[in-house]
Formats: structure tokens, C-alpha cells, sequence
């Protein structure tokens, strides 16, 4: 590998072209580590950024400690940094991602084991769960008063205690769907939108497989990634300020964009 060679004096006489291969070709040895990464049926790729449990993040790292992705398993799935939240697609243009909790995407029904919450299992920030999920609600340890009406599917069969599902409306962290739960224990879990507008309770099972949407705000409300990105630069993390840094051609480091050293290269290249 080449090390940060110091520009050779004769280089301010060289054409620009000559001196723009050399600083690519120096910013790609640099920067192999965080560049795109196939993973699954998605790419990898800023604010995302491929980690792995043996290796520690470079520093400056690929992105935010919340972005970190690791891909293993037979097929190549990718989850949140080890976590039971396994990533089954993302969306950049849309700042989005479809997330499921392992629990669910084996394949043994997760459903009866599904008290637990889901926004209590997430790293949250910088992440959103999208009022655009609708709840699906489990019912379960009903002392004796199981309920039994329209939109109540059944699952008792397939768990080895009697348990219930419901489609309850939008998912809201904090407010419970309006549902009657009589003397049941109860969870709520957030599930597409998009599937539940085609769904019954009674799919609770493909509801859950198929995840729920989460979002986040931008590049993560971390710097101004797409100025820096637009002044020749890539951007990378900062663990120890908690910032964004951009990484500009020649491996120089600045808080937001390369716009300075650009300057300074027309100067040397006039
Ligand atoms: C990977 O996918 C193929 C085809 O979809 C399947 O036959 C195989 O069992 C999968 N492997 C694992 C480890 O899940
Ligand atoms: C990739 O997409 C295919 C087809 O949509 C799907 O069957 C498969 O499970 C996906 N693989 C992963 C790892 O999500
Ligand atoms: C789930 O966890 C979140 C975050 O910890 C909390 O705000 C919320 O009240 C919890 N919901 C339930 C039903 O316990
Ligand atoms: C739910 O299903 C179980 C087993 O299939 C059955 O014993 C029970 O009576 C059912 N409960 C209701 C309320 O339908
Ligand atoms: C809940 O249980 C209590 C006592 O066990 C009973 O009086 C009440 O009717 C039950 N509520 C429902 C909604 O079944
Ligand atoms: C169900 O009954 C148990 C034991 O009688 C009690 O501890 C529990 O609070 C009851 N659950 C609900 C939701 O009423
Ligand atoms: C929901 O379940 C019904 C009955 O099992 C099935 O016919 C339908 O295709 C399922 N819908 C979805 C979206 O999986």
C-alpha cells in the first residue's frame, strides 16, 4: 500500500489532469475501507457503513456508530451492529429503511414470543419508527376472558398458550392503540403500512416477517454530508468530537466541505 507520499516539487509543473489522477488514485487507497459494500439485496453505503465484531471502527470512522451495519449469515443479511434488528432493505432516496426483529424472520413463528417492545429493542436515535406503520397488537395471559370478536385472529395453535392478534391502527410509541384488550396482557408491534392496508389480523404472521419502516432525518442530522460531497469530498465520523468530518482529495480532513483546499489547488494549477 502507498503511504501518504508527500508531493514531489516537480508536481505544480505536471498538467492538471496529470496531478488529478495522482490525488484519485491517492484518495482511493486511502478510503478502500469505507466504500460501497454489497451485503444481502442492498449496498451498503454511507450514512451506512459496513463494521464486523472483530474489527473496530477506523478512525475517522466510515459514519455514525448508529449506522453500522454487519453482514453475515448464509444468504447475507445485514443487522444494526450485531443487534436482533436485521435490515431487509434501504431506501436513500427516501432516507428509510424495512427493519424486522430476528425474532421473526426465523423459521419458527416468532408471534409467541413476541412480548417484548420493539422500540425499547432499537437504538433509537438517530432513527424514527414511521407513523406511516400500523400497530398489530398481541393479546395473551387473558385470565380466562380470551376475546373472541371480528378482527381477533387466533393464534393459540401454533404457540403453546393462548395468544391473540389484532390490527390496531397507526403505530404510536407512546399511545396504545384504542383496542378492547379486556383482562389481556398486551404488546404492540409496528408493521408496514403498505402490507397491513392488504392484510387481516390473521396474517399476523407475514406481517411480522415483513418488518416495519423506519426513518431518519437526513444524513442523520450529522453535518451537511451532500456540501461536503459536492466541495470533491466523502464523508466520514468523528468519534471523538461526535461530528461529521469530510475527507477531501489528498486525505486532508475538514469540518464541512473541501472548499479551501480546492482553492488552494487552483492556485497550485493555474
Ligand atoms: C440461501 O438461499 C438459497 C436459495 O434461495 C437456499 O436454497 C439456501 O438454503 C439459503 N442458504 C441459507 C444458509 O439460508
Ligand atoms: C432478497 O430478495 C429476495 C427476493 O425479493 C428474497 O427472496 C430474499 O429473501 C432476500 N434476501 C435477503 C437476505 O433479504
Ligand atoms: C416502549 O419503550 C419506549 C422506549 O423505551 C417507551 O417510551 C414506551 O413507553 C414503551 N412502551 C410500552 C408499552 O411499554
Ligand atoms: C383459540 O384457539 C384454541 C386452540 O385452537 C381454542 O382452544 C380456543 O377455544 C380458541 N379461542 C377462541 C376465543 O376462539
Ligand atoms: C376481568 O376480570 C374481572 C375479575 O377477574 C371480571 O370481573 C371482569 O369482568 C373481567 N373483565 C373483562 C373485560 O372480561
Ligand atoms: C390475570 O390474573 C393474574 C392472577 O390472578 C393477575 O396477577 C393479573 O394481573 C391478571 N391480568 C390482568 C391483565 O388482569
Ligand atoms: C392473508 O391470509 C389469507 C388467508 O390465509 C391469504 O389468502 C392472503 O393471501 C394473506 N395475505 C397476505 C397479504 O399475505
Amino acid at each position: 500500500m502507498a503511504a501518504a507520499h508527500p508531493l514531489p516539487p516537480a508536481v505544480v509543473s505536471l498538467p492538471a489532469s496529470l496531478l488529478l489522477l495522482f490525488l484519485l488514485h491517492h484518495v482511493h487507497v486511502v478510503d478502500a475501507e469505507c466504500e460501497p459494500v454489497a451485503c444481502g439485496n442492498f449496498t451498503i453505503k454511507y450514512p451506512f457503513w459496513l463494521g464486523a465484531p472483530s474489527h473496530p471502527p477506523p478512525e475517522p470512522s466510515c459514519g455514525h456508530p448508529a449506522f453500522e451495519l454487519w453482514c453475515g449469515g448464509g444468504n447475507a443479511s445485514a443487522s444494526m451492529r450485531g443487534s436482533a434488528i436485521q435490515v431487509l432493505s434501504i431506501d436513500y432516496g427516501a432516507s428509510s429503511l424495512v427493519a424486522s426483529h430476528s425474532r421473526f424472520s426465523g423459521r419458527v413463528d416468532g408471534v409467541c414470543r413476541a412480548d417484548f417492545n420493539m422500540s425499547s429493542s432499537l437504538a433509537l436515535s438517530p432513527f424514527n419508527i414511521s407513523p406511516s406503520n400500523m400497530a398489530l397488537c398481541l393479546l395473551f395471559d387473558c385470565n380466562g376472558t380470551e376475546p373472541g370478536g371480528r378482527g381477533y385472529a387466533n393464534a393459540t395453535a401454533t404457540c403453546d398458550r393462548p395468544i391473540f392478534a389484532y390490527l390496531g391502527g397507526r403505530y404510536d410509541r407512546d399511545t396504545p392503540p384504542s383496542i378492547q384488550t379486556g383482562n389481556c396482557t398486551y404488546t404492540y408491534l409496528p408493521v408496514l403500512g403498505s402490507e397491513a392496508a392488504v392484510s387481516t389480523a390473521a396474517n399476523y404472521s407475514s406481517l411480522l416477517k415483513a418488518g416495519f419502516l423506519l426513518d431518519w432525518a437526513g444524513t442523520g442530522g450529522i453535518g451537511d454530508c451532500p456540501a461536503c460531497v459536492a466541495s470533491g469530498g466523502q464523508c466520514r465520523y468523528r468519534n471523538a468530537i461526535g461530528a461529521l468530518a469530510c475527507l477531501c482529495p489528498g486525505g486532508k480532513l475538514r469540518g464541512s466541505t473541501c472548499a479551501d483546499i480546492q482553492a488552494a489547488d487552483r492556485l497550485i494549477t493555474r
